[in-house]
């Protein structure tokens, strides 16, 4: 029987210990009544009597061995923390305040004008921030010599331009969804469509290079301008207060015909003149009109049997009035203390 490899297999199990429990199984494997050394003692009578001496010594030193093992493995146990000393919490400490975020205030706004609309049977659609000329311009009768088609005023894309839509651009307005959606799916239609638009004008406090439109638009067989402003003053009213005024000013969209811009009554000074309408009593909110019979042509609706009205709007605009924020910048700047007010 080879002492020294139970002594060393010993050691090893007594440092893989990890609780008092264990410990004493151990103990009880080697130390007990029937444990190893127990054994080995029992064996010594059987053997030769020149070797009694030998192994009954080494027997007793290595029991002496395990003993100090043990009580120097449960002293070094029983002073570590117990599972649930370790977990205590000192909860006279302060607390650590959890912060929630929130919304951004572009996307609370579209949320509120989206939701209204959904109220109204629209479906909110997606369109592609980049897109052709096509989808821009041309299909939305924008002819070729209009002056928001010089790269002056949109930014084009250094990349191969598409053979059948042309040159591929950042959208300047969300008025391409409705060639897109339109593309897709034929009449009854009723669409708002949320989204960035890209120009290239010098950042000041109401102007960015990039800024957020909501398209809408509703195509059928008897859509007529009543529809139009019914629909609006619904949202006008839910979004400004239902004692604001809305009116029809005629302009001109080229993807509209008739078309009119909206102004509602100051929402500062409830129409009687102040400087944020520049004493005008109203404020411009959004392009609206008739869909042009061209824009139907492009995407193969029939002219002569549906119509349908169109809208659009700038969401930092709406914004701005909602909340008397008095530079688009703001939206950007990531500014907490700006962003917590809403
Ligand atoms: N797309 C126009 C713009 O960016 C806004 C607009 C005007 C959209 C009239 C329309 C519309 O759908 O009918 O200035």
């Amino acid at each position: 029987m080879d002492i020294k490899l139970i002594e060393e297999a010993l050691n090893s199990e007594i440092r893989a210990v990890d609780s008092l429990q264990a410990l004493e199984e151990l103990k009880v494997k080697y130390l007990g009544r029937k444990g190893t050394i127990a054994q080995l003692t029992g064996a010594i009578p059987a053997l030769a009597p020149e070797q009694r001496g030998l192994l009954g010594r080494q027997v007793n030193a290595l029991k002496q061995k395990a003993l100090e093992l043990f009580a120097e493995k449960q002293g070094q146990l029983a002073a570590q923390p117990r599972p649930e000393q370790r977990a205590a919490v000192d909860i006279s400490l302060p607390g650590i305040s959890q912060d929630t975020g929130r919304l951004h205030p572009l996307t609370q706004v579209i949320d509120e004008i989206c939701g209204m609309f959904v109220h109204m049977g629209f479906t909110v659609v997606d369109g592609n921030e980049i897109e052709t000329e096509f989808a821009n311009f041309t299909g939305l009768n924008i002819p070729l010599e209009h002056p928001s088609r010089e790269a002056f005023d949109t930014f084009y894309l250094d990349v191969p331009a598409d053979s059948a839509e042309g040159k591929y651009l950042l959208r300047s307005q969300t008025s391409t969804v409705q060639i897109r959606a339109m593309q897709k799916q034929d009449p009854p239609l009723a669409v708002v469509a949320p989204g960035r638009v890209y120009r290239p004008d010098a950042v000041d406090a109401s102007h960015s290079f990039m800024f957020h439109q909501i398209e809408g638009f509703m195509v059928g067989e008897h859509i007529s301008f009543a529809d139009l402003k019914g629909v609006l003053e619904f949202f006008c009213k839910g979004i400004f207060g239902q004692d604001i005024r809305m009116r029809f000013r005629p302009h001109f969209f080229p993807f509209t015909e008739p078309s009119a811009e909206v102004d509602i009554s100051c929402i500062i000074c409830k129409g009687k003149g102040c400087p944020v309408c520049g004493r005008k009593g109203w404020l411009e909110i959004l392009g609206s009109g008739m869909i042009h019979p061209n824009v139907f042509k492009t995407v193969g609706f029939d002219p002569k049997k549906y119509t349908g009205f169109a809208f659009g709007m700038g969401v930092e605009r709406i914004a701005m009035l909602k909340y008397g924020i008095t530079d688009i910048r703001l939206f950007c700047e990531n500014d907490v203390r700006f962003l917590k007010q809403f």
